[in-house]
């Protein structure tokens, strides 16, 4: 893999290397193993269910480091838009085709920081009666948690900064970075 650069400029602010393409695959492949261990023993297989648009990069790495038969789809909520704070509500924009009833759903989210959207996602599901319902998120923001917001599968807690890449955008823009990136906080 290339060196990733040590910063970037998005929007015009400033956004330093937080974590590098190495070390978010090697904990991808740890949590694909913990997965792997957790579902060898169940009859249909696990179906994991994205959150759109943030966490689709995360849901591809994290299903090919399974080797376990499962499947995916994918919930579409609303974005911050090109703010770098929560709205404070969510909306959903696309729910799902499949029938979760007796299934096993694995939420997947890019990054967990009040936990409203993961909240409403786990809240929407368990109505459907799945047969079990965890959830994994690459990034949590221990300090902007709002509501209980469960992550069984978790890649790293972070720091209470805007982050950027590997997915996850600022006014859609910057998810095409291998890594994430986090805001100088000379610019916070
Ligand atoms: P929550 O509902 O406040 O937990 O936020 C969940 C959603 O907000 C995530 O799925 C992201 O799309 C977005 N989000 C939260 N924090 C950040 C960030 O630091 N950078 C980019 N998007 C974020």
């Amino acid at each position: 893999m290339p060196a990733a650069p040590q910063t970037v400029t998005c929007r015009g602010e400033r956004f330093r290397l937080y974590l590098d393409e190495e070390t978010i695959q090697s904990r991808i492949q740890e949590l694909g193993a913990q997965i792997d261990a957790d579902y060898a023993d169940v009859d249909t297989p696990p179906i994991f269910i994205g959150v759109l648009n943030g966490a689709y990069i995360f849901t591809a790495d994290l299903m090919r480091a399974v080797t376990v038969d499962c499947e995916v789809d994918f919930y579409k909520l609303s974005s911050y838009g090109a703010a770098k704070v929560s709205s404070g509500s969510v909306t959903l924009k696309k729910g799902i085709d499949a029938d979760l009833t007796g299934r096993h759903v694995i939420v997947v989210e890019d990054i967990v920081d009040t936990g409203l959207s993961m909240r409403y996602v786990l809240d929407q599901i368990a109505e459907k009666n799945p047969a079990s319902l965890k959830s994994a998120s690459l990034l949590r923001k221990p300090d902007g948690l709002k509501v209980d917001a469960p992550v069984d599968y978790l890649g790293f807690d972070i720091d209470n900064l805007f982050v950027i890449g590997y997915g996850l955008d600022y006014g859609q823009i910057a998810r095409n970075l291998p890594a994430v990136y986090i805001l100088d906080e000379d610019e916070a």
